[in-house]
């Protein structure tokens, strides 16, 4: 899988209240080497500003809402998040920004790699060059 896309997860729904799951190569394209997220953004920040080389990603908004701006050097498409039963995959090699967080937002971010400074771009004419 190679376009970025929403995808919907499980939503097992419950009156003691709602579950969802994701199971790495079922769900998502590519098994889950790291976890992390973004949380306590101040009202205005704008988080990410960089591609990564081989590095696909999988973002989920658990909490509040914000917006994924991807950009493949060609086009920008902006995805607003707000539910936590579905989530953006993020193949490699596209510039994502992410803004417009709401407060008390969290993003969930599952990584197909592990962390490793090597694999941004954080020059945006260096995307440019690399993808057309
Ligand atoms: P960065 O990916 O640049 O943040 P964002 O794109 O959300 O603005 O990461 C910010 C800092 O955190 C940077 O110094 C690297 C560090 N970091 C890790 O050490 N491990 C990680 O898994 C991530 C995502 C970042």
């Amino acid at each position: 899988m190679s376009k970025e896309q929403i995808i919907q997860l499980p939503k097992i729904e419950d009156v003691r209240g709602n579950l969802s799951f994701i199971e790495e190569n079922g769900h998502i394209p590519f098994a889950i080497k790291r976890s992390f997220w973004i949380y306590d953004v101040p009202g205005g920040e704008q988080r990410g500003g960089h591609a990564y080389r081989v590095t696909e990603e999988f973002i989920v908004a658990l909490s509040g809402s914000f917006d994924v701006v991807l950009d493949n050097g060609v086009e920008k498409k902006t995805y607003h998040l707000n539910r936590s039963y579905y989530g953006l995959y993020v193949p490699k090699m596209m510039w994502r920004e992410m803004n417009n967080f709401s407060t008390n937002s969290l993003a969930l971010v599952l990584s197909s790699t592990k962390y490793d400074e090597a694999d941004y771009i954080r020059d945006y004419d260096q995307f440019k060059n690399l993808v057309l």
